[in-house]
């Protein structure tokens, strides 16, 4: 019996290619061509003013947080329902997160008065991730931002290709980071793009993004020189290796969406008729990218039980791999804890199947028959330890 797990790296002859053309250059650093040319391309994708390539997604926050100058002991506000990778560049910024509140337990949106609730004068930044590349309700937060002047990060690394209203998710707050990792929609292995249609924003993360040389066109000196030591950056540059990679696999992002929305759309007939299991309901005029097919619990079923009878039957779903869990119940996280009752709930029932277009027919009938097979015993045991 195979193992089936959320993760499918989806690599073809074209993605072999591209990689070896850019092996053949022989220039594989993050100044080679093919980086502005996958930086073009992703713009043209997105329909944004500016994308720039870089290293991962962590880094990219990072970057981002830095390009807004969030420093020591500054606010930013997080959901507690985001995976630990979005909330460890603000502890290396030496700044604070804050948790606020999803809307209700099936959504990954702020909850507008609990957002507001945590507005400070110390707020420096807002980060949202709609989780699993599900669409988030966006406006009111969006608007909360523009009242207070406080700047949205909107963390993609699991929602490319996400859109509302016919636009994309990370277009519409001031920075848009997504991750590149190996189990991403848009995969280089490691890596990560950023886009923003702010020129200001868009030059301080180039600079930044390379040791934080200024680049200035002076035509007594050289078309271009680097000032150094003027400003403070790291190395967040991309290989060229996996811009060759990202190039090839954007060309597929469509398609990859199509045949997981095919499969999600599978799932959730197939498991319309479980009385105990819900379909997690998408955003008004928003279209998910079925990172993962999402469901919910009732009847006091804890997800991370029926993970683990999942697990049995060898599919591993993110709830049992990540023990998914409002974040603040990590040991590093504890002391910014705050209440959050709906990202509890949220948490405690979410489900989160596979499917990714590596699946197979009867791949997807497992994922079924496993679920189906889940008895009123089973919920019975499980209904024990949940909270
Ligand atoms: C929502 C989210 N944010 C940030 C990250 C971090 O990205 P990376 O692994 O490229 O550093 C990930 C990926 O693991 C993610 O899923």
């Amino acid at each position: 019996m195979n193992t089936i797990t959320g993760k499918f790296v989806n690599i073809d002859q074209n993605d072999i290619d591209n990689v070896l053309m850019a092996l053949h250059k022989r220039k594989l650093n993050g100044n080679a061509e093919i980086v502005k040319t996958y930086e073009s391309q992703l713009a043209t994708y997105f329909g944004s003013r500016y994308a720039l390539a870089c290293c991962n997604g962590t880094s990219a926050i990072y970057l981002a947080l830095l390009a807004l100058s969030v420093s020591i002991g500054d606010e930013v506000v997080v959901p507690p329902t985001a995976p630990i990778m979005t909330v460890l560049p603000i502890l290396a910024i030496g700044a604070i997160p804050v948790f606020s509140d999803v809307v209700n337990n099936a959504s990954f949106g702020f909850s507008p008065s609990d957002l507001q609730r945590h507005i400070s004068s110390r707020t420096r930044a807002i980060i949202t991730v709609p989780m699993w590349g599900y669409p988030i309700a966006i406006y009111e937060t969006l608007e909360l931002a523009r009242q207070y002047k406080i700047p949205i990060i909107e963390d993609c690394s699991q929602a490319h290709g996400t859109r509302l209203d016919n636009h994309y998710y990370g277009t519409f707050g001031d920075i848009g980071v997504f991750s590149t990792h190996d189990r991403k929609l848009v995969c280089t292995g490691e890596g990560a793009f950023i886009l923003t249609n702010t020129e200001l924003l868009y030059q301080k993360m180039i600079e930044m993004r390379s040791f934080g040389i200024i680049l200035r066109r002076d035509q007594e000196l050289a078309p271009w020189y680097g000032q150094f030591g003027m400003q403070f950056g790291l190395n967040f540059k991309i290989s060229a290796l996996s811009a060759a990679l990202g190039c090839s696999q954007l060309v597929k992002l469509d398609n990859k969406i199509q045949c997981r929305t095919f499969n999600g759309r599978f799932l959730e007939t197939k498991l319309e008729a479980l009385d105990w299991l819900n379909k997690f309901p998408i955003e008004t005029k928003g279209t998910p990218n079925y990172y993962s097919a999402l469901f919910f619990t009732n009847k006091h079923i804890n997800s991370y039980f029926l993970a683990e009878h999942l697990t049995k039957d060898g599919i591993i779903t993110d709830v049992y791999d990540f023990h998914y869990t409002p974040l603040y119940h990590y040991p590093i996280l504890k002391q910014y804890a705050s209440n959050c009752p709906n990202a509890e709930c949220l948490c405690s029932s979410l489900v989160t199947l596979p499917s990714h277009e590596g699946l197979t027919n009867e791949d997807l009938q497992r994922i079924v028959d496993c679920l189906t097979s889940y008895t009123h015993n089973d919920y019975g045991n499980s209904s024990q330890g949940a909270s």
